[in-house]
């Protein structure tokens, strides 16, 4: 059993530095050590912890390491979208998605696939056919069973539908897709997809469900309108984009409500933002902290859930160099992530470790 899981979270997070055994030289008592690193998660969660990827960053040796250390699941970050996918003139471009699938399976990694259908995305062919229904039906089902398809076998899951909620809790997003093919488009790309891949689980995926519990109704309305409608919906993903200032508790009621429909849950896109939300007078170290604490009850709260619910839990990024969060047109200043920017533990990284290890199997 690693050293890390013996301490409560609260001894690491105040505990002076701990020295590596053996790895203080005499004399040097004024250079800090270097505290050792938390156990490689995947060997300590019973269900899959996964991260995403861009297909560049497999080219860092450091970024690889970490990934092939402590992750059994790989989300391609963005190149498996729509947008990145479908080019202008139709054609569909495999070539990056395909070098994150092979990483995935060369290392013995579990791919979750995201995402065939996302109203943000702006895809130059699908514009061209706005208003010309029956062409834009055809093109809809040609891409759904295409891009699914190429991964049939590959995919362990896909997020099929992103984002279907109005962050205003009022609905469901207008978007090309709806206003050519209709409400149904949602339940239409579950049966497509389930036509291109019979087995990958098919996921419904959304974030703010945390702290919006109108828009967790809607979401899970919305699910039980495709169980109803005989939708092959298989799970709900919850991207768990959080915010260090935010109070505890939010994740744990989301989590238990989600899974009230008995669908495995994807813990998707965790990461917890230390510059989004109110900090009067926080210094850094506090909301490092805070971040530590939500990612502690984000994973205690997933490993509470009953083991075939637990499809895995994700964290959007490995570096908080690697953040999204931290890319332009963001400043650089936000610290969301696990490891810091020279890939060195965080508290964070240490709880999440922790918590890992105590759930149940
Ligand atoms: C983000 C990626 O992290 C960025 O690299 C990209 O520029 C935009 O998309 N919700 C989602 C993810 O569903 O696909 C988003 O990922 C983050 C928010």
């Amino acid at each position: 059993m690693p050293h890390a899981t013996h301490l409560s979270r609260r001894a690491l997070l105040t505990a002076p530095l701990a020295v590596a055994a053996g790895c203080r030289a005499q004399g040097t008592a004024a250079a800090p050590a270097a505290r050792a690193d938390p156990a490689p998660f995947r060997t300590l969660a019973p269900f899959p912890v996964g991260t995403c990827a861009m297909s560049d960053q497999m080219q860092d040796p450091q970024f690889a390491a970490l990934l092939a250390t402590n992750f059994d699941q790989l989300t391609p970050e963005w190149e498996m979208k729509m947008e990145a996918i479908l080019q202008k003139d139709g054609r569909l471009d495999f070539t990056l998605p395909d070098a994150i699938a092979a990483v995935a399976s060369s290392r013995g990694m579990r791919l979750h696939a995201t995402t065939l259908v996302w109203h943000e995305q702006k895809a130059p062919a699908f514009l061209a056919l706005d208003g010309q229904t029956t062409r834009f039906k055809v093109a809809y089902r040609n891409y759904i069973l295409a891009v699914a398809g190429r991964y049939r076998g590959r995919a362990a899951g896909w997020d099929v539908v992103n984002e279907p909620v109005r962050n205003d809790s009022e609905g469901y997003y207008d978007s090309i897709f709806s206003r050519n093919l209709g409400p149904a488009h949602i339940e239409d790309a579950f049966f497509l997809a389930r036509e291109a891949d019979p087995k990958a689980v098919l996921f419904l995926n959304e974030y703010n469900l945390e702290y919006m519990p109108a828009k967790r109704r809607l979401f899970l309305k919305l699910a039980e309108r495709l169980l109803k409608a005989g939708a092959p919906l298989g799970g709900l993903g919850t991207q768990s984009h959080l915010v260090a200032s935010s109070r505890l508790g939010q994740v744990t009621e989301s989590l238990r409500d989600l899974a009230s429909l008995g669908l495995p849950i994807h813990v998707s896109e965790l990461d917890v933002s230390t510059k989004e939300g109110t900090y009067v007078a926080m210094g850094q170290a506090e909301r490092l902290t805070r971040q530590a604490a939500l990612v502690q009850e984000t994973v205690e709260a997933f490993s509470a859930l009953p083991a075939a619910q637990r499809y895995a839990l994700t964290v959007w990024g490995v570096r908080d160099k690697d953040a999204w969060k931290a890319r332009p047109p963001n400043d650089g200043t936000d610290q969301p992530l696990l490891f810091d920017a020279q890939g060195k533990a965080k508290p964070a990284a240490r709880a999440f470790a922790e918590a890992l290890a105590k759930a149940p199997r």
